[in-house]
């Protein structure tokens, strides 16, 4: 998604810029069916809303330490991709406070984990469970006292 700056609006207060993004088209529909469904106001308002997010997610400082919350989804009839889950956990132990597994149904599962680390360390950890064969979904949230 490519950002690219338009006009600024010189106001002190609720300084606005507006830009013009190009963004894949069945991304799009899909957003436009949420925030439809969400009766946002208005279009900018739900991506400001999302550039917030982001922005929050991912502004932590990398040698902050604190909790991150990982949810991951994965299809445990793949060959091997149990077996990999589980090394990649418990090459991680040291940060790993807690797991707790759904069978979401005959093929998927949930897990959550909490981990406990700098910052840079839980995206690492993050990163290694989305890297595998099988994993269909990962979130990552991070909080910080
Ligand atoms: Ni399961």
């Amino acid at each position: 998604m490519a950002v690219v700056n338009n006009h600024k609006r010189m106001k002190k207060k609720d300084e606005v810029e507006r830009i013009s993004i190009s963004v894949n088209k069945k991304l799009l529909k899909e957003f436009n069916e949420l925030i439809r469904k969400k009766a946002y106001i208005s279009r900018s308002k739900a991506v400001s809303d999302a550039i917030r997010n982001y922005v929050s997610e991912f502004s932590w400082k990398q040698t902050e330490a604190g909790h991150g919350i990982i949810t991951i989804i994965y299809d445990h009839t793949i060959k091997g991709t149990t077996e990999k889950i589980v090394e990649a956990q418990h090459s991680f132990h040291d940060y790993i406070n807690s797991n707790t597994h759904i069978h979401l149904d005959k093929d998927n599962c949930l897990e959550v984990l909490i981990v406990k680390a700098e910052s840079k360390k839980i995206n690492e950890i993050a990163s290694k469970l989305q890297s595998l064969r099988g994993v269909k979904q990962t979130k990552l949230t991070t909080i910080s006292p």
